[in-house]
Parts: structure tokens; C-alpha cells; sequence
């Protein structure tokens, strides 16, 4: 079995939902009924939460609506979701708008399931080379000083089958293994600070409580500055596949190291060299030798509108996507329609935070003609999103992670829209 293969979606080929979008809408529904029943005396039948076509009770201005409700659900009818494989989902980035992802669409990964976790009972253990060792429960840690930061998170495996070549058909496929939450917890500094980190000390592991005890080790001084550890995402709780009740987030590093459901950190002098750390989560370089403990998501953007599997129609469309970047914030977007000839700057969307997604928007007259549609990054450090042709030669195509080459839709002169590589 290919280890790496676990840190990325599935072949489309591998996956019976991929491609075909399963969105409702109410022609659907119609025509789908039609086919369904086309001999009842009303040829239509409408599903069954729209309000008959005709009468009364078919006007909401003329109809009581339903009352309050203690915790909301979307509306019925709106069925984006996430694409769920054995180990993993994907955010549905096509269909989603601004830059915070709704809780229930953020991407999972997990090494052994997602535990079922009593908050009562789960401790936070530090120890190692501390002054002294400490447990804290649930209610100790949220008493802390709290922050509250806008972060993406990127799995290192996002985007990681395109490094072979086109995999992806939809943003879905190829981009959705990220997503960004509003975030509040502790600073890491402060609670260690309560242990009293001995000055030996270089490097942290940090261990979560599912059925893996997925770990990584982390460079301390590094994680001092940022990490935080989490107990809410989207002003609520956090959601039991993001780690509830506590999870480590370290701003613009890969997604593993953002251990969830975090119950131990221990001190020491050098990398703990788990399992996570040397069979999976490095990067194979061409000349044999591996890239290990590369910690940062380097800046990366995509169109998530128009994407692969979409078709657009002739006059204005507005370019829409997302830019972030490990390293800080993003400075520029820019937009090629000609793959990648000539760019012409995109808006961007404030607010524009570090480690945290950007939205981007282009507006744009499409005359029928075929198309090749890029976006690249530039972030704070000056740092520019590379061509797939310069991220090959720099790293080759044995590497599983950390792919982020701009990329390519081709728009053809039906409008149709499909993952390509220039
Ligand atoms: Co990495």
C-alpha cells in the first residue's frame, strides 16, 4: 500500500460521486420527478418541502412561516457537502463563498477514526523536560487567557495527486483539503510557561487522543511563537472531526501538525521521530534523499470559480478563488486567461490576514474563445506561487506534499471547464 496515498483524495476514477456535482436544484427536482411519475395526472411533482404550486399555503406572505428553532439547519433544498473518502473530505470550494468555511464543510483527515471523547474527562498532560509536569483538564485551560485568529488549514497532501498530472476534475477534488476556521484558544507559550520548559529543551511532541495517538514532533522556539491550543472553531465548540475538545493549531503549518484531540506534550532535546514523521510527511526528492520536517505551506491559490466540472456562458463572469500563504500574509493575486502570458492584478477581498485564506475576485468578459485560466499568489515575504513546470524542477514528481504550482482551467468554446496542466 502507497502510505501517502492516505494524505490525498481518491483517483476521480476511484470515487462514484466525484465529478458529477449532486447539486439540487429545483428543475432538478422537477425533472427528475417528471421521469419518476410522467403518468400522474400533474406530469410534476414538486419535493416534498416546497409548498403546493398553487392556493394559499403557496404564498409565504399569506401563510404563518415555522417557529423558532434551538439550532439551525440550512435551508432544505441546499445539499452542498463535503466528497468523503476512506480517510479524509474535501471541502466543496466551488460552491462556497468568502473566506470562512462553515464548520460542517471543513475538510477532515484522520489517522483512526474520529474518537468519541468525554470533555469531562480528557487531560492535557505536560512533561518532559519541565520544571514540573502538569495535567489540565478541560476547564482549567479554557480559564487561560484566550485569542481568537482566522486561519487556513492546508493537509501537506492537498493537491498532492496533480503532481503526477491532471487528476483532479473538480477544486473539489484538487484543492479541497483545506479550509479555514475562526479559531479561539490558549497560546501555547503561556501554558508551558506554567510547566516551566527547561532551556535544554529544542523540540515538542505532540500527541493526540484517537486510535493512531497520531504525533509530530515540533520545533520549539518555532511553535512558541503562534501555536495555539484550540477549543472553539466558529465561535462554537469544536466539531469531533476537528478535534473537540482541544486541538493544537499552528498558524501556516501542514494540517498534521495541527494534532487533534490533544492530550500530551512532551520536552525534549531532538525530533521524537514517530511513525507520522518518517514513514509519511516527507518529501522525496529526485536525486533519493528526503525533505524532512518542512513544516510550511507555502503560498498557493486557486480559481474556485469558474472550475473544473463548471460551464460558463459567453459575457461577464467574475473570477472568484482563494490565495493564502504559511508564510504570512498575501500580497498580490494575479489573473492570466492566456496560461499564464500575460497577468492582470485581481482585487482582493478584505480583510487580508496572515496564514489565513484571501478572497480574490477578477472581473472578466468572456467572448466564447477557448481559454487557459491561472491565478497566482505573491505573499508578504515576495514570495511568488510557482509554474508547475518550475515546481517540478525543483523538486521532481516523487513528492507526495507540499504541492503548489498554479493552476490551470482550460475553458473550451462550449464553456466548459476542465483541469489541465501547461
Ligand atoms: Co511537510
Amino acid at each position: 500500500m502507497n502510505l501517502f496515498d492516505e494524505d490525498m483524495p481518491r483517483s476521480p476514477t476511484e470515487n462514484g460521486n466525484m465529478g458529477q456535482e449532486p447539486r439540487i436544484d429545483r428543475r432538478t427536482w422537477l425533472t427528475g420527478a417528471a421521469s419518476l411519475v410522467g403518468a400522474t395526472a400533474a406530469g410534476l411533482l414538486a419535493p416534498a418541502w416546497l409548498p403546493a404550486e398553487e392556493g394559499e399555503s403557496a404564498r409565504p406572505t399569506h401563510v404563518p412561516g415555522r417557529s423558532p428553532s434551538p439550532y439551525g439547519v440550512r435551508a432544505q433544498g441546499e445539499t452542498i457537502e463535503r466528497l468523503t473518502l476512506a480517510t479524509h473530505s474535501l471541502t466543496p470550494h466551488q460552491s462556497l463563498h468568502g473566506i470562512i468555511t462553515p464548520s460542517a464543510l471543513h475538510f477532515e483527515r484522520h489517522h483512526n477514526g474520529v474518537p468519541l471523547i468525554n470533555p469531562d474527562r480528557h487531560r492535557l498532560l505536560i512533561h518532559g523536560m519541565v520544571g514540573r509536569p502538569l495535567m489540565f483538564s478541560m476547564n482549567d485551560l479554557v480559564r487561560f487567557p484566550s485569542v481568537t485568529r482566522t486561519l487556513f488549514i492546508e493537509c501537506s497532501g492537498n493537491s498532492g495527486h496533480e503532481w503526477k498530472g491532471p487528476a483532479g476534475k473538480t477544486v473539489q477534488d484538487t484543492h479541497g483539503l483545506m479550509s479555514t476556521s475562526e479559531w479561539t484558544g490558549v497560546p501555547l507559550a503561556t501554558v508551558l510557561s506554567e510547566s516551566g520548559v527547561k532551556p535544554e529543551a529544542l523540540w515538542v511532541l505532540a500527541e493526540g487522543s484517537d486510535a493512531a495517538a497520531m504525533t509530530r514532533s515540533l520545533p520549539l522556539a518555532e511553535v512558541l511563537k503562534n501555536a495555539l491550543l484550540c477549543y472553539a472553531q466558529n465561535g462554537e465548540a469544536l466539531r469531533p472531526e476537528q478535534g473537540y475538545p482541544l486541538r493544537l493549531v499552528i498558524p501556516g503549518w501542514e494540517g498534521n501538525t495541527c494534532i487533534k484531540w490533544l492530550r500530551r506534550m512532551k520536552l525534549g532535546t531532538a525530533p521524537f521521530m514517530t511513525h507520522e514523521e518518517t514513514s509519511r510527511y516527507t518529501d522525496l526528492m529526485p536525486d533519493g534523499t528526503a525533505r524532512q520536517f518542512t513544516f510550511v505551506m507555502e503560498a498557493k491559490s486557486v480559481i474556485t470559480s469558474p472550475s473544473g466540472g463548471q460551464r460558463i456562458e459567453p459575457g461577464f463572469v467574475e473570477i472568484r478563488g482563494l490565495a493564502w500563504s504559511g508564510r504570512g500574509a498575501v500580497r498580490a493575486v494575479d489573473i492570466s486567461t492566456d496560461g499564464g502570458r500575460i497577468w492582470h492584478p485581481a482585487q482582493l477581498q478584505e480583510p487580508v490576514l496572515p496564514h489565513c485564506h484571501t478572497r480574490f475576485r477578477f472581473g472578466w468578459r468572456w467572448n466564447g474563445e477557448e481559454v487557459l485560466l491561472q491565478s497566482r499568489c505573491t505573499d508578504e515575504t515576495d514570495y511568488v506561487q510557482p509554474t508547475r513546470a518550475a515546481l517540478v524542477a525543483a523538486r521532481g514528481v516523487n513528492s507526495s506534499y507540499h504541492y503548489n504550482a498554479i493552476q490551470t482551467w482550460k475553458v473550451d468554446q462550449a464553456g466548459q471547464v476542465r483541469n489541465v496542466q501547461v
